[in-house]
């Protein structure tokens, strides 16, 4: 089988720490509040440091650490729901800012499932013979989108950037993704730029209905409706990758989930049949930094040498769309 390794990760993260008891002080919050019901206690938001710049030095800090020339690598992907550009994609702008002239540059939005999407991308990508190194960027600044007067949603995001290279290996893989985009509704942030020119003929608009509401020009969350989404949607994804790989869930040694929510990782671990152990948690440091999430994980697991070469790994995330998406590998 066509696998895929892992072979180095990186970070970045705006040094602006925002404490749960920060939030108390704009809207009507608690830190009880938020660790019971999220898990989280801290979050870092940039300060006015762009995606693509965060996403570049997440990016240095993979190639630094795995000792890899930026000239080797092929294919740039980058996942983010708040790209600074509409064009060009964050990935050029990345290729351009670590000097990777050799790669084709492109952009995956599947929200928080963006990382997995992408990882899913390389692995297909690298079954050919051109492409032999991909670098994978998450980078949110979910800070830009963020309705910092609603305390249901505002409490949970952060920015982040994490990186990782990722090249072909004899060794076993599987995924399971999707896609409902019925569920649209549930989480969505409307490009603000809408047709407006001067020869604008309204009478000639095909008739259809609005996907969203309601308005709001901020990321609006059905927190209720994404979190029943979620906590059906991972144990799911993990099973049918598990499936496909023809192996059972107790032979995974590390489950890295999106962090939304402790309660949604803590659902999941009992309906997998999974203990507590096996599932990796940040979310009490970095909130919900959506595709960063997991790349910001593999580069804890990484650096903290937190998992033997040859150990299998399950990354599963889900969000809008709304889209989920798990994948299993050999670290
Ligand atoms: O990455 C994308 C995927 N996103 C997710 O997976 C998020 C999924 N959803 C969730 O994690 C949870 O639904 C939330 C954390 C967003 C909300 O938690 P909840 O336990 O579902 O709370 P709720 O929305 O049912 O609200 C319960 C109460 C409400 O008050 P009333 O109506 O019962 O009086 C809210 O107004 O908690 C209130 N509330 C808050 N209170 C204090 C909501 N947010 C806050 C807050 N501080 N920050």
């Amino acid at each position: 089988m066509k696998g895929i390794k892992i072979v180095a990760t990186g970070k970045y993260l705006p040094r602006n720490i925002v404490s749960n008891n920060d939030f108390s002080e704009i809207v009507e919050t608690s830190d009880e509040w938020i660790s019971q019901r999220t898990g989280m206690k801290n979050r870092h938001l940039s300060s006015g440091e762009p995606t693509w710049l965060m996403g570049s030095l997440a990016a240095q800090d993979a190639l630094s650490s795995g000792g890899i020339d930026p000239l080797d690598i092929d294919l740039i992907l980058v996942t983010s729901v708040t790209s600074d550009y509409m064009t060009p994609s964050a990935a050029c702008l990345v290729q351009a800012h670590i000097g990777a002239q050799n790669a084709i540059c492109m952009d995956v939005n599947a929200a928080c499932s963006g990382f997995v999407y992408a990882l899913d991308m390389a692995r297909r990508y690298l079954c050919f013979d051109d492409i032999r190194r991909v670098l994978i960027v998450s980078s949110e600044t979910l800070s830009k989108i963020t309705d910092y007067t609603d305390r249901a949603s505002c409490v949970l995001f952060g920015d982040a950037a994490g990186a990782c290279v990722v090249e072909a290996a004899d060794s076993l893989y599987s995924s399971d993704l999707g896609s409902d985009g019925t569920k649209a509704q549930l989480l969505y942030c409307k490009n603000p730029f809408q047709v407006k020119h001067p020869f604008m003929k309204p009478e000639l608009v095909p008739e259809y209905d609005e996907i969203i509401s309601p308005e709001t020009e901020f990321l609006y969350m059905d927190g209720r409706e994404v979190y029943k989404f979620a906590v059906k949607a991972l144990p799911k994804a993990i099973g049918a990758a598990c499936e496909k790989a023809g192996i059972r869930v107790e032979d995974i040694d590390l489950i890295i989930p999106h962090q939304a929510n402790i309660r949604i990782v803590e659902t999941a671990a009992r309906t997998l049949g999974v203990p507590m152990g096996k599932m990796y948690v940040n979310l009490e440091k970095y909130g919900n930094t959506s595709s960063a999430c997991i790349p910001m994980c593999l580069d804890e697991i990484s650096k903290g040498g937190l998992l033997k070469r040859g150990q299998t790994v399950a990354v599963v995330g889900f969000g809008a769309g709304v889209t989920y998406a798990a994948a299993i590998f050999k670290w």
